[in-house]
């Protein structure tokens, strides 16, 4: 492990197969991000339980498929460990230590657990643990000391409360951690097919595991202008799915193709037709590492364990300074 590279830890939930818009949000900067951080890529099992305690019968499927996302998509395990977080007891002694230094108070002004709550209908009986949530995010990424946190802007003020939370155990023992950066996802979320959130729940994702005549398929039935009824009526691609994923995967060519469409040369039945061949294209490469690791679960098995054990002496030389540091243990 080279130490004088900058840390990063970074985490997402296991919520089953990986899209387009976990894609774009997150995954491809932490593949940028691994050329020039120590990255540490964590399945945020744990973290499943705050909204979902009684489904837990998933979990460690979904776990292994985001793995296979991750190194589909390009994550490589040579530089960076992929572990999942329940394999590293160690996230929870920290939590535990770090839930004594922050107030109920503060945790109830963190605006992206209300909003969830809300969401959610789980206001009235939210659990402890929901509450609670951004301290363990907190152990997650202090525990490996990470310099640098890369996350969506719903998840800034979590990292925020980890600053703070550094700040007070350094000030009330004595300085173990550092105060990690934000790095913010660059580009803004991808719509869904039917131009609200891309979702799994909504039934609206192209998935990183889709086949070629999937994509195609859903791509043709996206959301797009419902004024334009013939295709030399003007089109208006404020607003349309299929430029926003031209926009994203095809740039070069942005401009020319709105001109064409809001003139009403270009329809949307061609313009779809090109994008879904551009996605197809540009996940070619994903899907066929996939089907490799689909077929090679064992070697999946083997990379997380080989990350959970690197994570694990990370963590556990951490819980040993903490240890002496509040002179326990
Ligand atoms: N809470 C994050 C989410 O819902 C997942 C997560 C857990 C995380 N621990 C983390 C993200 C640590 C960054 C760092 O997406």
């Amino acid at each position: 492990m080279n130490h004088k590279k900058k840390r990063i830890l970074s985490g997402m939930r296991p919520t089953g197969r990986l899209h387009l818009g976990n894609y774009v949000g997150a995954l491809e900067n932490w593949i940028e991000l691994q050329k020039t951080y120590h990255s540490f890529h964590m399945v945020a099992d744990w973290h499943m339980l705050t909204t979902a305690p009684e489904t837990t019968k998933e979990i460690r499927e979904n776990s292994i498929e985001v793995v296979i996302d991750w190194l589909s998509a390009g994550l490589d395990p040579e530089k960076s460990p992929l572990f999942v977080q329940s394999h590293v007891r160690e996230h929870a002694e920290l939590y535990l230590v770090f839930s004594m230094l922050i107030t109920v108070a503060r945790l109830q002004r963190n605006p992206t657990v209300k909003e969830q709550a809300r969401d959610l209908g789980l206001e009235a009986n939210m659990s402890f643990g929901h509450l609670g949530y951004p301290v363990l995010q907190a152990a997650d990424i202090l525990i490996y000391k990470a310099d640098a946190v890369p996350v969506g802007e719903d998840q800034a003020p979590h990292v925020e409360i980890c600053r703070e939370l550094a700040r007070r155990f350094n000030y009330v023992y004595r300085e173990v951690f550092p105060e990690p950066e934000t790095i913010l996802t660059k580009f803004a979320r991808l719509p869904g097919l039917d131009n609200k959130k891309m979702s799994k729940s909504m039934d609206n994702c192209i998935f990183l595991s889709d086949s070629p005549e999937a994509i195609q398929k859903k791509v043709m039935q996206a959301y797009t202008d419902p004024t334009r009824v013939r295709k030399t009526d003007p089109g208006h691609p404020e607003g349309c799915v299929v430029f926003a994923y031209h926009q994203k995967f095809d740039p070069d060519t942005l401009a020319q193709v709105k001109r064409d469409c809001k003139a009403g040369k270009l329809g949307c039945v061609e313009h779809k037709r090109q994008m879904a061949q551009r996605l197809i294209d540009e996940l070619a490469q994903i899907r066929e590492r996939r089907i490799y690791y689909e077929n090679h679960r064992d070697e999946v098995k083997t990379i997380i364990a080989h990350g959970d054990s690197q994570a694990k002496k990370v963590a556990q030389e951490t819980m040993t300074e903490v240890m002496e540091a509040m002179q326990m243990g």
